[in-house]
This record gives structure tokens, C-alpha cells and sequence, in this order.
């Protein structure tokens, strides 16, 4: 289903050469201090970041970070979807909170405003932390959060895993200029594939500086805690990797792009996720399924894999019905995650892939869907 595509390190011996001469391995050392620089200067254009080993380390550490601005210990919450990845709720159960599920909008798939809004109000100050999740890419309101956040008096930590290369309808890059932390994975099945690795993104520099101590054992003076701290530093191997792709992201992104396109032409009158804003930096293609094929996606999964093309179902189970959520979380009302999450279907997209190997996926997967509702017709006869 997806090829993962990490810049080849074997060769780029010279840069990797250049590591072990400067002594420096990890520690923020040059390459890495060189990706975050160029991180601010060609994506962000504003605003600091810091690199993290993975993007769960670093939603845990930016939870615990912007938890500490509202001490009160009723506040035991912290509001999600349920339409997520399990590294959300597991980041904040780390910081002592209890994930508290809300709904996605049916078109855009983030999540949706009025459940929160409902949960915020029956929840009020119980709330620790608001954790949006940009699903798939796609590019939340975060003018919105920010107003929310004044509001209801509750800090934001955006999960924005998936959305390296996303533009927001202001044509910035998704997150730049935000004030709270915005949580990137470079994961090796995101766009922007590295291996493991993930950044945090800030307008507030402070916040950034607490982050960066936070993730080296919470030393702000040289081998001295000063502040809460673990190690989420990325190793000098891990910044060429990230620096290799930053530099040639653009022209992943909108290989991406096109494919997507192909994916609207070839299966037209299908649902799709409703863009919101200027560009989705996709990993995969998403689709529902007809409603008639509700309880057989299994049969169609089977179907493309017997045809050669790999495909799954992101995200099903949603948080909400895997069993450690259902006993440490609390779920509001989920009528749209859970019509949704029984229907989305994630389709293949990689680099190499090309218009008519989109024609293949696409065309196989209509047949299937002919196929198993010509059998339930005749079922049903
Ligand atoms: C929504 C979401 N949040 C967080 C993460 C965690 O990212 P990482 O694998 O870098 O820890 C992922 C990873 O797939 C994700 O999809």
C-alpha cells in the first residue's frame, strides 16, 4: 500500500563522511541545528522548531509542556477525536490525563467543531488540553482553535503528524505563525519519510528553548536539571536524513498531488476527504465505500490483494473502539467517526507510482465493487 521512500544514505557518503569528522553524533550538533534552520527558512518562514525522535515522544513532551500553564488538578482531560492514530491518546495517558473522545466533521474528517464545543461545555474545567488532529493532511481551522483556546481557557497541541508539506487556505505553510506547539512526524510512511524522527513547530521560540531542554534530560545550563526532562534527541544520521528530504520535498509533494488528481478522475462520484484549504500533503488515498458494501471492506481488501494491490483501513478501529481506549478514555456522541471509520478505504500512493497504475488500482477496485454487489443482489434474491 505504500512504498516508503527515505533518501537513499548509501548515497550520500561524502555527507556521512562529514558526520563522523566533526565528532558530533547527536546533542542538536550541526546537522541537525543546519535542518532546523532550514526548516524555519524554506517551509515556516517564521517561528522556531525544534527536532524530536519520533512524533509520540514529542506530542507527550508538548502536552506536558502546555499542561503546565493550567495547574489545576480537576483538569483531567484531554480532548481528541476518536478518528486518530493510538499515539495520540497513549501521549496524553504519559502525562496522567484521560482521552476524551469527540466526533469529525462527515466532509473534512478533522474534527468536528460543534462536538467539541458540546464537550467543552460538559466537560468545562475539566479539560486539560485540546489535542487536534489534522487528519490525513488535511488542514485544520487553527484560527479557530486559537480563538477557542482564549475561550475556554484551555491550551492546544496540534497532532499534525501527517502534514509536512500542507498549505492552509492562507498559503503558508500548515502551522507557521501558530503559538502553540504543532506536532510533525517524519516517520517512514509519512510524506516526509525519513525513518523515525518528528519536529515541533512554535511561533513562540520560549516554547521551543523549554522543548529543546525538555528533550535533553531538562538541562537549560550544561549537565544541570533545571526542569522536567527525558531524552528525545534525533542523532546526527537521523538530521542528514530529514535535511536530504526537505530538499527534495517539493517535487514529492506535488508528484503526490497528481496522483491524488488521478485517484478524482478514476473513481468519480465516490467520497472522498473534502480538502480544506490549499494543498493536502497526501501518504495515501483515502475513499469510503458505497454504503451497500458496509461489513464487506474485509472482502474487498481481499479481493485488491488477490489482484496484486495492496490496500487498508485507516482509521479502523478508531481510538474509541480499541480495547485499552474503551477503558482509559471517555467517548462523547460518534455517529460520524463511526460511519466513517467502517467505511474508509486507504489506497496506494508512492513516489514512483504513475497515472496508470492509479488506472489499475481504481479499475480493479470498481470490479470488486461490482463484483460483491452483483453477489449480494443475488444473495438477497
Ligand atoms: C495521527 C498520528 N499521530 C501521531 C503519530 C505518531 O508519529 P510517530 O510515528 O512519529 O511517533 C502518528 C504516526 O503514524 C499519527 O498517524
Amino acid at each position: 500500500m505504500m512504498t516508503p521512500e527515505p533518501p537513499r544514505l548509501s548515497h550520500h557518503l561524502e555527507e556521512l563522511e562529514a558526520i563522523e569528522n566533526s565528532g558530533f553524533y547527536s546533542n542538536y550538533g550541526p546537522m541537525n541545528t543546519r535542518f532546523e534552520q532550514e526548516m524555519i527558512s524554506s517551509m515556516f518562514k517564521e517561528g522556531a522548531c525544534v527536532t524530536v525522535c519520533n512524533a509520540t515522544i514529542g506530542l507527550m513532551m508538548a502536552i506536558r509542556d502546555v499542561i503546565g500553564e493550567c495547574r489545576d488538578p480537576r483538569r483531567r482531560y484531554a480532548l481528541m477525536p476518536s478518528f486518530t492514530f493510538a499515539a495520540t491518546a497513549h501521549a496524553a495517558l504519559w502525562n496522567g490525563l484521560t482521552p476524551l473522545l469527540c466526533d469529525i466533521d462527515p466532509d473534512t474528517w478533522l474534527p468536528c467543531a460543534a462536538s467539541e464545543e458540546y464537550l467543552l461545555d460538559k466537560y468545562r474545567d475539566e479539560i486539560a488540553v485540546v489535542v487536534p488532529y489534522a487528519t490525513f493532511g488535511n488542514n485544520l481551522n487553527l484560527e479557530r482553535y486559537d480563538i477557542l483556546s482564549v475561550r475556554h481557557n484551555v491550551p492546544i497541541v496540534v497532532d499534525a503528524a501527517a502534514s509536512l508539506g500542507s498549505i492552509n487556505e492562507d498559503g503558508r505553510s500548515f502551522g507557521a505563525g501558530f503559538r502553540w506547539p504543532v506536532l510533525f512526524s517524519m516517520h517512514a510512511t509519512k510524506l516526509f519519510a525519513t525513518g523515525e524522527g518528528g519536529v515541533i513547530y512554535c511561533s513562540d521560540a520560549e516554547r521551543i528553548a523549554r522543548l529543546r531542554a525538555m528533550g535533553s534530560f531538562g538541562f537549560e545550563t550544561p549537565r544541570s536539571a533545571t526542569a522536567i526532562g527525558l531524552n528525545s534527541k534525533l542523532s546526527e544520521v537521523s538530521a542528514l536524513t530529514a535535511l536530504l528530504q526537505l530538499q527534495r520535498f517539493g517535487a514529492i509533494v506535488a508528484k503526490r498531488q497528481s496522483l491524488a488528481a488521478n485517484y478524482l478522475e478514476g473513481l468519480p462520484g465516490w467520497k472522498m476527504q473534502q480538502l480544506r484549504g490549499k494543498q493536502q500533503a497526501y501518504a495515501f488515498q483515502s475513499v469510503l465505500l458505497p454504503s451497500y458494501l458496509k461489513g464487506f471492506r474485509h472482502e474487498v481488501i481481499a479481493a485488491l490483494r488477490a489482484k496484486g494491490i495492496g490496500a487498508g483501513a485507516y482509521f479502523s478501529p478508531h481510538l474509541a473502539e480499541q480495547p485499552y481506549f474503551r477503558q482509559h478514555g471517555v467517548a462523547g456522541p460518534l455517529p460520524v467517526t463511526e460511519d466513517v471509520s467502517q467505511l474508509v478505504l486507504t489506497l496506494p500512493m508512492y513516489n514512483k507510482m504513475s497515472e496508470a497504475q492509479v488506472g489499475i488500482v481504481t479499475g480493479a477496485l470498481l470490479d470488486c465493487c461490482q463484483e460483491a454487489g452483483d453477489s449480494l443482489s443475488r444473495v438477497s434474491a
